[in-house]
């Protein structure tokens, strides 16, 4: 059987960073209450002007994972791209990708499950590879946060967390046994949708009512996060779910060589790190620097990670997500 294998990554964040300094400046928030409830330093936020979009940043971030992965556009036989900020509500940025890439008419598939977006897009392609239907995939994480948040001290609890950014991968056929992706694993629990969740404009509250009321206090445009409860799930969630992988395939604990989690926020995945029993080098975090970049937090931290050689072949890697939705998902990587 094919098995699909990580041959590419990259990833793009913009060049504007907003401290937490900064952010006091705009709304009753601190330094020190950032980084002790969630580790964050600073993030990226596309600057006013700029030409950075959700799409370009991911295509920024494919055109490193293509070269880092010794290929050429026109190689990739299918995108498919995460995110919950697309440029537009539709078409979806997959297709603007393949434009900005100048790749032939292949398909571009555009997947919509927020911070676990990037681990249900890998077993996508994964799936793809293994039926021999493709050979190339370009998987995407990407977010524009910035320009949808409330930045004032009615939206502190969800800004302060978010930042901007890209990555992308390249997953490719390969014929070797025991080698990339093992085994994936998706979860969701729909019921609770609304305590993460932006609502506006929905099908319920469409453009004309929203004209018509022209409500500026409205706050269903910016995402909405019932902070404490999301984070009992997650750090549950989490651990389930990388416990399950591991069970899948006979592994253990101790042979995860690097877990990168979805960096939604320092305190989850140290929780996560010390439940586990994990030596805190074993574990990738670079939430300080970026915030929470929903999709793309994933593939920024695998770029970064193979970019400072914390893996080797044969390195056991576990990605695992939590988020909107809800929903959750791991997947164990042979590098
Ligand atoms: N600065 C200063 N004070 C603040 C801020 C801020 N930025 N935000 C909230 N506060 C205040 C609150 O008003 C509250 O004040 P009060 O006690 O006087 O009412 C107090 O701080 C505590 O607020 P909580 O919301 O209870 O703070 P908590 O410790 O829960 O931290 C946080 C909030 C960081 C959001 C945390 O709950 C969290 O990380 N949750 C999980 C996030 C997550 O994993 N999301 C999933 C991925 S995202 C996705 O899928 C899109």
């Amino acid at each position: 059987m094919y098995r699909s294998k990580i041959t590419g990554t990259g990833h793009y964040v913009p060049d504007n960073v907003v401290t937490n300094d900064d952010l006091s400046e705009l709304m009753d928030t601190s330094d020190a209450w950032i980084q002790e409830r969630t580790g964050i330093k600073e993030r990226r936020w596309v600057a006013k002007g700029s030409d950075d979009t959700t799409s370009k940043m991911g295509t920024e971030a494919a055109r490193m994972a293509i070269q880092n992965a010794g290929l050429k556009p026109g190689d990739i036989d299918f995108i498919i791209f995460a995110t919950l900020s697309p440029d537009y509500y539709f078409p979806g940025p997959g297709v603007q990708v393949q434009e900005n890439l100048g790749i032939k008419e292949i398909g571009a598939l555009d997947v919509r499950n927020q911070c676990s977006g990037f681990v249900y897009a890998l077993s996508v392609g994964d799936q793809f590879i293994k039926t021999g239907m493709y050979k190339n995939i370009l998987v995407i994480g990407s977010e524009l946060h910035s320009g949808g948040l409330d930045k004032t001290t009615r939206g502190r609890g969800v800004s302060v967390i978010f930042g901007d950014g890209a990555g992308a991968v390249v997953l490719q056929r390969s014929e070797k046994e025991n080698t990339g992706i093992l085994t994936s694993h998706l979860h969701a629990e729909g019921k609770h949708a609304k305590e993460l969740a932006l609502l506006g404009p929905n099908t319920a509250h469409w453009v004309d009512a929203i004209i018509a009321e022209n409500d500026p206090d409205d706050l269903s445009y910016y995402p909405h996060m019932n902070g404490n409860f999301v984070f009992k799930h997650a750090v549950t969630r989490f651990q389930e779910v990388i416990h399950e992988a591991l069970q899948s395939t006979g592994l253990k604990t101790s042979d995860i060589d690097l877990l990168i989690p979805h960096q939604a926020n320092l305190r989850i995945s140290q929780y996560i790190q010390q439940k586990m029993g994990l030596p805190p080098e074993k574990v990738f975090n670079n939430i300080m620097k970026y915030g929470n970049t929903t999709a793309a937090s994933i593939p920024i931290a695998l770029s970064e990670a193979v970019q400072e050689n914390r893996l080797k072949e044969g390195d056991l890697l576990c990605l695992a997500a939590f988020g909107s939705g809800f929903t959750w998902a791991s997947s164990l990587i042979r590098w």
